[in-house]
């Protein structure tokens, strides 16, 4: 947990998260939920049956990516971020800690199933961030047409195969100097699902500049130009 991370009800809030995280067996519970993660992505399913199949399931950034997030929006001083997959909502927490500590602002962020939205509404609550975070239930491609500009940070964390159309949905919001983070861009060896996503991050017309970091299952950094 960094220094940085000044609030105990937040690290403790993370901290249990977490832990509870790094209990689960991540194979059995997906194999329970009738998902090869291994094998080929579930396309068959639409994200909604997708996110119903794994509602038990924590699948967040890890602890060096939420790290990794804080240190950015702080090194952006976001005031203004975006989250399309909250799940239990670890990687908002860090988030949102961190547009605290530059002042104040908003974390909106979005999640299908409802289950996991209630817990981590209470995850909010226990962390004493609820103010600064606007959980909005439902299909981000949705849920994120309506959004207050500028942003500052935008973070991909939801199925892979929506990443793209979400970045379409976002982008006209982004401020130059934005950045766009996409973690676990190694989930996607072999599957494709991230090529036209890293087409265009990486054209260099495209107005980004991209990194991947190797960060847990990689985490791609992306600077907006202006
Ligand atoms: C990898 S988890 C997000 C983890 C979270 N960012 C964290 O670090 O704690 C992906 C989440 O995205 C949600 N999701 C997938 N497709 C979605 C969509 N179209 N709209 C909203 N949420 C979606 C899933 O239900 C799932 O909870």
């Amino acid at each position: 947990m960094p220094s940085t991370l000044r609030s105990d009800a937040v690290a403790s809030t993370l901290n249990h998260l977490l832990a509870t995280e790094e209990k689960q067996d991540l194979v059995a519970a997906f194999a329970e939920a009738g998902v090869d993660m291994a094998g080929d992505y579930p396309v068959e399913l639409s994200a909604a049956e997708l996110a119903e199949r794994t509602k038990d399931i924590i699948m967040s950034v890890s602890r060096e990516g939420g790290d990794l997030l804080y240190l950015l929006a702080r090194a952006v001083r976001a005031r203004t971020v975006v989250e399309f997959g909250t799940s239990f909502g670890i990687s908002t927490l860090y988030l949102a800690s961190a547009v605290r500590d530059n002042g104040g602002g908003r974390v909106i962020t979005t999640e299908l199933q409802q289950d996991k939205a209630r817990s981590a509404q209470e995850n909010f609550a226990a962390a004493g961030l609820a103010d600064l975070i606007d959980l909005r239930l439902g299909d981000a491609r949705e849920t994120l047409r309506d959004l207050p500009g500028p942003v500052d940070l935008l973070l991909l964390d939801g199925w892979l195969d929506l990443r793209l159309p979400i970045l379409d949905v976002v982008e006209p919001r982004l401020r130059s100097g934005a950045l766009v983070i996409v973690d676990d861009i190694d989930l996607d060896i072999g599957r494709g699902f991230y090529q036209d996503f890293l087409d265009r991050i990486n054209d260099p017309a495209g107005g980004y500049l991209s990194m991947r970091l190797p960060v847990h299952q990689g985490v791609q950094v992306c600077l907006k130009l202006g």
